[in-house]
């Protein structure tokens, strides 16, 4: 099993001898990863479907690590109890949903030292939600994988809502930014080109829709140029 350099960046982010809780696990490749690497002792293995369960499961036993993890059937967060782990991996689903995991169980949520998340879309909304639920960022990465550019964002729970003074950096992390991420141009050039398709899609038409959505979507390219 090789990983692929989105599962090596999350699996880089976890904490060493913490009890970690993998959901939506699907292959298991993350803990199997981390529990052979020696780098983590135990980790729970969690997905809603039965068959990606099934495949977490067959990888344990291949690497012969039935001892030292878990594997729950369940949606979300749900399947934790509080004190039971002490990071949480929630890769590969959209912004909105990984949201709603969080708020399902907030009693373990707010609880662990660390969420690792990796939404595929509605980022932007994962920010908002995190900040303004009393969720800090910690640090957020960006990684390529096969041309597509991943969002990794770590959090934690600290009760305190942040309310950003620009929607900018909902849409790119403060964190992006202040680390300089390597990736961080090509990111925004991208975003760049999101905006100016959409605005060429919009054509000559002059509804008042129109004239919005192509107002907002030239003031978003204004602050993306600004960034880099
Ligand atoms: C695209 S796969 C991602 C697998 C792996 N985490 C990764 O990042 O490569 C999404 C997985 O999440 C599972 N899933 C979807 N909704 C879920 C939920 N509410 N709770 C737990 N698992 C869920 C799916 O069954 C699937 O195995």
């Amino acid at each position: 099993m090789k990983l692929t350099n989105r599962l090596l960046k999350i699996a880089s982010l976890v904490s060493e001898n913490k009890r970690l809780a993998d959901i939506g696990t699907d292959h298991g490749y993350i803990p199997v990863y981390l529990l052979n690497e020696g780098k983590i002792n135990f980790a729970i293995l969690a997905d809603i479907n039965k068959g990606p369960l099934e495949n977490a499961r067959s990888e344990v036993k291949r690497n012969k690590l039935e001892d030292k993890v878990d594997l729950r059937l369940g949606s979300g967060i749900e399947v934790l109890k509080k004190g039971e782990v002490d990071e949480v991996i929630i890769a590969g689903m959209g912004g909105i949903l990984i949201g709603e995991l969080l708020e399902a169980n907030k009693e373990v949520a707010h609880s662990v030292d660390k969420l690792i998340l990796q939404p595929m879309q509605a980022q932007e909304e994962l920010r908002q939600y995190l900040l303004n639920n009393g969720y800090e960022i910690l640090d957020e990465c960006l990684e390529k994988e096969d041309f597509r550019i991943y969002e990794i964002i770590v959090a934690k729970y600290t009760g305190k809502n942040t309310h950003l003074e620009d929607n900018i950096y909902y849409e790119i992390g403060k964190k992006l930014i202040e680390n300089k991420d390597e990736l961080l141009v090509e990111f925004v050039e991208n975003k760049i080109k999101k905006y100016n398709n959409i605005i060429s899609k919009l054509g000559n038409k002059d509804t008042e829709a129109v004239i919005a959505k192509r107002n907002l979507a030239n003031e978003r390219i204004e602050k993306l140029k600004e960034l880099i």
